[in-house]
């Protein structure tokens, strides 16, 4: 028997430290559909995606909410996960960089590049961007200190590290780049790596880090851990088992077929990638191919902006191959795409419900109604039929050299001539008419035949790209044998007449465009201030609580504040963080306990005027009475604490409102 040739394919591994949104999907529903493609084209597949779970960020972040690095990322996982299986992806494994065979394979490799010398000891400055967890030369830098990726302020790192000699294999990754065209998809980012990292002189790179502990450790010097970016590009070959008991994985599928990933990202994928794998002796993957970027109206999605389009929302209102549908078909493959909710209705309305949608369900309503839901019979054929025959014989073809090319779009372009040329064909040989003079019948069937074996091969070549729909429309045809839902070997006149049809819902229902964008936009938070990048970085940084329900005016007013000036502050024996006030408020001298000994001296405090909630009920604490409480400002998780003043001398006792 002839072996079937295998097809590995790959998403990136992603940041258990963000959320997913619609450009991650977009992602990962194009490898699904290759993948799936693949497969139908009888390759084995071996379809991987997985999780990036190491680095500062996560650490910081699980930290904030006082929980492990681990158990945060064990809820993104499962979260990833659901998402997966919401957008049917098909994958066939799943990594995650804490697993165990991958932590103790990153060690070995680690390791093997030590000892053959590729990777060295010495001393390491350079500006480290914690969210783009990447360390940048200075002259990389952008305003003085920010990173050249996300533009925010990167952080000068000094210490003891080990560089691995990248450049000692630049020279050959030049000539492999140079000699295999296909190697980087599109071509124009292998001539921005080039021109803009390889020729100009490729530096050695950073491996290790000793500022956090939250990766993985080199197993002999364990003050260090391993650069994430070799961490997470090593999960390739990992997960297949590289340099554990069992390699047979890794020997039927490596190298990959190709990596997809996004465009910011090829730089790692065509240069540590290949060099790590230069320097390990395997050979490289065939094809990376770094696809655009999902972009908003109003440019990159970011979360102060208030427009990350969570794909799980989508899914819920449009079903899941609507968002498959405009996943695949909006964004040119290699360019950047727009995502705009009027995009996405627009297409479900055009494409989806009127052309695909009313195409089946004109033909399945008129089989029933003229054949009592019968495939009928194809005796005779008129001269409008030429072209229909002609474009669904040459639909698998077509399709078959989009894929080739990665040209996912164009490869539903032609399935929809397709679909187009039946509706036009329904107008022309109007069957209604037909239908009327009992001689006409056998071209009447003839032309309901066409119109559900035009269907048939349709859903065939739609299979990859939306699976449920594909199914559905097999189902309303009543077309079960598998060999007949096949993507290739497609012959017009396979259909079994006499077959019956199944009316069911619309695949697609219409969508009131006005109606729904007013809803859509009711459901989204408002637009973005200026400060935007600014105010999500420290949003996310502080995940500040949300604001509370509001309250009423005369609520509010139940609250008595006054400016109080404290006389005199003392620690509070027994107590790890209160100090004790005595606070002039008027008239009046109160004590008062403030839990902020982490942040002031008493000396600090003496002097100065504070605000007091004068009306609070007084309370115990270690043995002595609170008359009250000095508001304070602080950060979540109280990591840095002011209290409130006034700008100018105001007596104390007054009234703050
Ligand atoms: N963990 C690294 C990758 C390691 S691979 C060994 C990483 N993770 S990530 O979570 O930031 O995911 C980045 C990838 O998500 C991009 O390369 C791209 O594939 C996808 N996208 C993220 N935002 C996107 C858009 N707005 N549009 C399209 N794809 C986007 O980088």
């Amino acid at each position: 028997m002839e072996e079937k040739k295998k097809f590995y394919i790959t998403t990136p591994l992603y940041y258990t430290s963000g959320k997913l949104h619609i450009g991650h999907s977009y992602t990962t529903v194009t490898a699904d559909a290759i993948a799936r493609y693949k497969r139908m084209k009888g390759y084995d597949v071996y379809f991987l995606t997985g999780s990036d779970e190491h680095g500062q960020k996560v650490e910081r972040k699980a930290a904030e909410r006082g929980i492990t690095p681990k158990q945060f990322a064990d809820e993104k996982v499962d979260e990833f996960k659901a998402l997966w299986k919401l957008l049917n992806i098909s994958y066939d494994g799943f990594v995650r960089t804490t697993d165990d065979y991958h932590v103790e394979a990153v060690k070995k490799i680690f390791r093997r590049l030590y000892d053959q010398g590729d990777i060295y000891k010495a001393k390491y400055a350079g500006h480290y961007c914690v969210p783009c967890e990447t360390f940048f030369t200075k002259h990389q830098l952008i305003n003085g200190d920010c990173c050249p990726d996300c533009g925010r302020k990167t952080e000068l790192v000094e210490e003891e590290s080990y560089f691995f000699k990248a450049s000692k294999y630049a020279p050959r990754l030049i000539e492999h780049i140079r000699n295999n065209p296909e190697f980087i998809q599109p071509a124009s980012r292998a001539n921005e790596m080039l021109n803009n990292f390889l020729l100009p002189g490729l530096e050695d790179i950073c491996v290790s880090r000793t500022s956090f502990k939250w990766g993985i450790p080199v197993d002999f010097d364990e003050k260090h851990v391993i650069y994430v970016w070799i961490d997470a590009l090593s999960n390739y070959i990992t997960k297949l088992g590289y340099l554990s008991e069992d390699e047979s994985l890794f020997n039927r599928y490596w190298p990959a077929d190709i990596h997809i990933v996004g465009k910011e990202i090829v730089r790692f994928h065509t240069i540590t990638w290949p060099i790590m794998l230069m320097a390990l002796g395997l050979p490289l993957p065939k094809q990376v191919f770094g696809h655009g970027w999902l972009v908003l109206e109003g440019g990159k999605m970011s979360k102060s902006k208030g427009n990350v389009v969570d794909p799980v929302r989508l899914i819920e209102r449009y079903g899941v191959d609507a968002i498959r549908y405009f996943l695949l078909r909006e964004v040119p493959f290699g360019s950047d795409g727009v995502f705009s909710n009027e995009a996405l209705i627009g297409r479900i309305n055009t494409d989806l419900a009127n052309d695909l949608g009313n195409l089946l369900s004109r033909t399945v309503t008129m089989i029933e109604k003229y054949f009592d839901g019968k495939i009928p019979e194809h005796t005779v054929s008129a001269s409008e039929d030429e072209g229909l025959f002609a474009l669904a014989a040459s639909l698998p073809g077509l399709v078959d050299e989009s894929m080739d090319a990665l040209r996912i779009p164009e490869a539903l372009q032609h399935i929809w001539k397709l679909i187009g040329a039946c509706n036009k064909y329904i107008d022309v040989t109007a069957p209604w008419v037909l239908a009327k003079s009992p001689e006409d019948r056998p071209r009447l069937g003839t032309v309901l035949y066409n119109l559900a074996e035009c269907l048939r091969i349709a859903a065939t070549q739609l299979t990859p790209f939306l699976p449920e729909t594909a199914e559905c429309i097999f189902k309303q045809l009543g077309v079960s044998d598998e060999s007949l839902k096949s993507l290739y070997d497609v012959k017009f006149g396979d259909l079994p007449v006499g077959g019956m049809v199944f009316r069911k819902e619309a695949l697609f229902p219409r969508i009131d465009m006005k109606k729904e964008l007013s809803e859509l936009s009711a459901l989204m938070p408002k637009e973005a201030d200026k400060n935007a990048e600014a105010k999500e970085k420290a949003d996310e940084e502080l995940k500040l609580p949300e604001i509370q329900p509001p309250i009423d005016y005369e609520d509010f007013m139940k609250l008595d504040l006054r400016l109080a000036k404290v006389i005199d502050c003392t620690f509070v024996k027994k107590s790890n963080h209160l100090l004790n006030l005595t606070l002039e408020v008027g008239n009046e001298t109160r004590t008062v306990l403030s839990g902020i000994k982490d942040f002031y001296e008493p000396a600090d405090l003496i002097g100065k005027t504070v605000v007091l909630v004068a009306n609070l009920k007084p309370r115990k604490m270690c043995g002595i009475e609170s008359q009250g409480m000095v508001l304070c400002a602080s950060t979540p998780g109280d990591k840095e604490l002011s209290a409130l003043t006034v700008l100018s001398e105001m007596p104390s006792g007054i009234k703050v409102r």
